[in-house]
């Protein structure tokens, strides 16, 4: 696609300039199709310069730490590095249910993280003078929606910037570009097809799909589920018709039977939509036995869970996620 080979190659020109010859970057890639493609056009424009981490906050997807390391490293040769942040967001996070109260601290934590990160550049390279986000144009316009008078409905984490202490300049490769022209972008960049269609993945993780306390049983218990929900719409070959899919673990139990016993365990929800934009979006109409399957799978597999149901929500009233 020459459009977007030219778009890379100009910004790849522009943060050469901007950056100058000596600048540092960093950047917090978190494995999507946005942070993966900004990583990319910024280790080709400055190579080492660019630093980039993947901030592991115990809520990510089952195994997606290393499957995001290797990805990036053998597959776009960026120099990815972890910092492994879970007891610590995991430990703020202890014996709170509020949804908004867990957005703040989450983001809070990402900045005290990042912080720590940036300081390691200066401390190594003398300076650190740009901070690279995946920010794209409906994330822009959003987030000027979202702090309307009419109240806030969610703290979105990844937008609005780092607080002026940390002293780093913006760069928003993505900024002017809607999520089929970051694909584009993508494939144009030569990175692999199932990164460039996942679906999104919110900042704050599995800790807002994990309704009430969030603790490691708990987010261990929504992997597994999450984790055969992704494989199931893979295997039906469905996943590219849906804008984004996830598992939502209740802070319910229902008794059910499992052999001779009786059960008491979690109430988890499916949660499948079609959207082009995110603003407004409808469940997606899934196929009985697609159902059928992943209910069974879940049931039968994840310990924890002995019921499954299907959110049938449109957005508006609800919204995509459930916090
Ligand atoms: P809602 O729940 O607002 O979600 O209908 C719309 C889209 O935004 C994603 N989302 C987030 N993405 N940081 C993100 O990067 C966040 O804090 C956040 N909250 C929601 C959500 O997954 C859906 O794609």
């Amino acid at each position: 696609n020459w459009v977007m080979t030219d778009y890379a190659n100009e910004f790849i020109e522009q943060v050469r300039e901007t950056v100058g010859p000596d600048g540092h970057v960093i950047g917090a890639v978190s494995g999507g199709v946005d942070s993966t493609v900004a990583a990319v056009l910024m280790n080709k424009a400055i190579g080492h310069r660019f630093h980039a981490v993947l901030v592991d906050n115990g809520c990510l997807r089952k195994d997606e730490a290393t499957k995001v390391l290797k990805r990036l490293r053998e597959d776009c040769g960026i120099d990815l590095h972890c910092h492994d942040a879970a007891d610590l967001f995991l430990g703020k996070l202890k014996g709170i249910t509020e949804p908004e109260q867990k957005r703040k601290i989450i983001g809070g934590t990402f900045i005290e993280v990042f912080q720590i990160e940036a300081d390691k550049i200066i401390k190594d390279a003398g300076r650190c003078d740009f901070l690279l986000q995946g920010t794209l144009y409906p994330d822009v316009i959003e987030s000027i929606s979202y702090k309307g008078p009419s109240a806030c409905i969610k703290t979105h984490h990844n937008v609005g910037g780092l607080p002026a202490s940390m002293k780093l300049k913006l760069i928003e490769p993505l900024r002017e570009l809607f999520k089929d022209e970051v694909r584009s972008l993508g494939m144009a960049l030569g990175i692999d097809e199932p990164s460039v269609w996942r679906h999104p993945f919110p900042g704050p993780g599995l800790a807002i799909r994990v309704l009430g306390e969030v603790t490691d049983e708990r987010v261990k218990i929504l992997q597994e589920a999450d984790d055969i929900l992704i494989q199931e719409l893979w295997n039906f070959n469905v996943y590219r018709d849906i804008a984004q899919a996830f598992a939502v673990l209740l802070p319910v139990k229902s008794v059910g039977v499992m052999g001779d016993g009786r059960t008491y365990e979690n109430v988890c929800s499916i949660r499948c939509v079609t959207t082009t934009d995110f603003m407004t979006a409808e469940f997606y109409r899934m196929p009985y036995d697609l159902m059928e399957t992943i209910s069974n799978r879940i049931i039968n597999e994840v310990r924890g869970i002995n019921r499954v149901c299907y959110d049938i929500s449109s957005k508006p009233p609800a919204t995509v996620e459930w916090e």
